[in-house]
């Protein structure tokens, strides 16, 4: 099993302000331990990770797969911070860009992504909470996901392709709530990528997955 990265620089202050790893994080972290050998093998040149929050997705990935070109987003200023200080901390390189989705590397990253990861705000809450938690920046935006959960999932959805180089994997975070099925069908008949599920997990209410999206 390898080592959850060192997150001990992030203070109380920070884990108010920013997400903390839970075990959404954690079945994320175990999805890419599942495909180490794959991610290892196959060299990724570009790694791109949509709301890193406090950083130790890509700095897991970062130690699985070691140097190569890690990018982050996220909406939350402070994240963007934790993720940049997680980064050093475990020795990931990791360029962080505050901005939302993809949209600041879109044009940049077009066709080249080898590994992209998104554990998004998933939770269903009103359309009004998720506009202002996207627009405020602050740590409601972890989790805010508007109808079905799915609002801001859905936009990342229709991106993927785009950015996926062709051997490129994509891995969402997603929530029973939030229609995996619906999600698997949308990504083949809509972007023509296939997908499947990794893991899934109970914990507590939440039935969590892990799902894996490449070209056809
Ligand atoms: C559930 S948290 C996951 C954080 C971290 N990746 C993890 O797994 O612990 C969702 C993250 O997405 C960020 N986020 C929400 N909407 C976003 C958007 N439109 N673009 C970029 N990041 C976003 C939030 O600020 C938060 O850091």
């Amino acid at each position: 099993m390898l080592p959850t990265p060192d997150l001990s620089h992030l203070t109380k202050k920070d884990l108010e302000e920013v997400y903390e790893p839970a075990e959404d994080t954690f079945l994320l972290l175990d999805a890419l331990e599942v495909d180490y050998d794959y991610l290892k093998g196959s060299k990724p040149s570009i790694c791109l990770e949509i709301g890193s929050g406090s950083g130790c997705v890509t700095s897991f990935l970062g130690n699985i797969i070691g140097s190569t070109a890690y990018f982050c987003t996220d909406i939350n200023p402070h994240a963007c911070r934790c993720t940049q200080r997680t980064g050093k901390q475990n020795n990931v390189n990791i360029q962080v860009i505050h901005g939302s989705l993809a949209s600041p590397l879109e044009l940049r990253l077009a066709s080249k992504v080898d590994v992209l990861l998104f554990n998004p705000p998933y939770v269903p809450t009103s359309d009004d909470e998720v506009g202002h938690a996207q627009s405020d920046g602050k740590i409601e935006g972890a989790w805010a996901g508007g109808s079905g959960g799915m609002q801001i999932t859905n936009v990342m959805l229709s991106k993927v392709k785009n950015l996926l180089s062709p051997s490129g994997r994509f891995y969402l975070v997603a929530l029973k709530e939030n229609n995996v099925p619906g999600i698997i069908k949308l990504m083949r008949e809509m972007y023509t990528l296939t997908g499947e599920i990794v893991l899934q997990r109970h914990a507590g209410r939440e039935h969590l997955f892990i799902l894996r999206f490449s070209h056809l």
